[in-house]
């Protein structure tokens, strides 16, 4: 369902003329240690902790979190890429599709990561439209509705 309903999202992108693209989706504990090992190459530990779950924590294990990209040559796509048309799309219609931007902006009080514009979570339409409107995300949309 979430593979088939990212799909979806992908295929109204390229009817909207967008450069979206598939950037990752299920990783094996395996492949998140390497995604992690080569941020922490890259950026160092602290910063790569930001944006980069470790190994057994990853909801890119679950399979129902998707990194979209773009072709578009960016300087930095973590950086730039909420300000693509792209990005901006996404933004607006990933809940259509049953998914929320896992780690919004302005939140990472509350989710632990910094804002990742290009990771989406699969949740069902009717929670991903429910936290979109509420500007939220699952740490605290769970929090204020535990009994
Ligand atoms: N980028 C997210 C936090 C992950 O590695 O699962
Ligand atoms: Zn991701």
């Amino acid at each position: 369902m979430a593979k088939r309903n990212f799909n979806k999202l992908l295929v109204k992108g390229e009817d909207a003329q967008l450069d979206l693209k598939f950037s990752s989706g299920y990783r094996s504990y395996k492949e998140q240690q390497k995604v992690m090992k080569d941020y922490v190459e890259k950026d160092g530990e602290k910063v790569a902790r930001q944006y980069t779950a470790k190994p057994g924590e990853s909801e890119h294990q679950t399979g129902l979190a998707f990194d979209v990209g773009t072709n578009k040559p960016l300087d930095d796509f973590h950086k730039d890429f909420e300000k693509t048309q792209e990005g901006r799309w996404i933004k607006q219609h990933a809940s259509d599709y049953g998914f929320i931007i896992r780690y919004p902006k302005g939140q990472s009080h509350e989710t632990g990561y910094a804002y990742e514009a290009w990771h989406l979570r699969y949740v069902g339409k009717p929670l991903a439209k429910i936290i979109d409107e509420q500007d939220t995300n699952l740490e605290s949309y769970y929090r204020l509705n535990e009994k």
